[in-house]
């Protein structure tokens, strides 16, 4: 079974709302999940992933600490080629889900699924997410993992 894991940081909890909903969306299409916060996330976490999501809403135009962190740690781990996507909640700029995906996509070389930004709280942003965690799913699927 395909496994992905979703490292994700949130002040507020809506972040970790998101990353659940596409957890559930992953599980539905058969694939295992893993989900950590970023603060206490390892390099090799990542070990076994054949996915790698990571999520971080937008906190002064950038990520929250523990994502920065984690995506230094990321450094020790070998995820080059593997499916990768990134995801984040803001309000008005959303910085964060592109210094994450631009990091996965040219410093990591991952194969990245166009990342999802979602507004607060938006009344479909769970629905939006679920929506993407089958979307991750097919490219899984597609990739014959
Ligand atoms: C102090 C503060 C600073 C913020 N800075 C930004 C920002 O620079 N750009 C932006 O798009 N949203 C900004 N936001 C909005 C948050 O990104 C948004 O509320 C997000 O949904 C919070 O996610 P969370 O619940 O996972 O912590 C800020 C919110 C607060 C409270």
């Amino acid at each position: 079974m395909a496994k992905a894991v979703i490292v994700y940081a949130t002040f507020n909890g809506y972040t970790r709302k998101m990353a659940e909903a596409i957890g559930e969306g992953l599980m539905d299409a058969g694939i295992e999940v893993k989900s950590i916060i970023a603060s206490k996330a390892k390099a090799d976490d990542l070990d076994d992933a054949d996915v790698v999501i990571l999520g971080c809403p937008t906190y002064g135009r950038n990520l929250l600490y523990g994502m920065r962190r984690f995506l230094l740690e990321m450094e020790k781990a070998d995820v080059k080629g593997k499916i990768g996507a990134a995801f984040g909640s803001y309000e008005w700029s959303g910085e964060s889900v592109s210094k994450m995906d631009d990091k996965m996509r040219y410093r990591f070389s991952m194969d990245m699924v166009e990342p999802l930004r979602i507004i607060g709280a938006h009344p479909t942003g769970l629905k939006d997410s679920n929506e993407f965690g089958k979307k991750i799913a097919d490219r899984i699927k597609i990739g014959g993992i």
